[in-house]
């Protein structure tokens, strides 16, 4: 189910979080290719728009576990990966696939 999340695209490099259906997500802009995930960190549950990206990964401002943009991969088997969804832009705004 393809949900509109943002109006517009977010910038190159900066994160934009949502809550759509009562999940938190957030959509970013990674080298002109938009990515997005939810907003919670999988190691102790704090939204990951608080860290920063970091080359193609999204890094928790908590205690430096990252996670791949496009997979969601953790590269830690002891912590779970980020959930990823499918995102795309039409007309300007933003949808991504719930
Ligand atoms: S809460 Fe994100 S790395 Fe620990």
């Amino acid at each position: 189910m393809w949900v509109k999340v943002l109006n517009s695209a977010p910038r190159e490099g900066t994160m934009v979080g949502a809550i759509v259906d009562g999940k938190k997500v957030f959509v970013t802009m990674n080298n002109s290719v938009l990515y997005a995930a939810e907003n919670r960190c999988p190691h102790e549950d704090i939204e990951l728009t608080l860290g920063c990206i970091k080359g193609n990964r999204v890094k928790c401002s908590l205690h430096g576990y990252s996670f791949d943009l496009a997979t969601g991969d953790s590269l830690d088997e002891q912590v779970e990966n980020m959930q990823t969804y499918a995102v795309k832009q039409e007309n300007h705004k933003i949808y991504i696939n719930l």
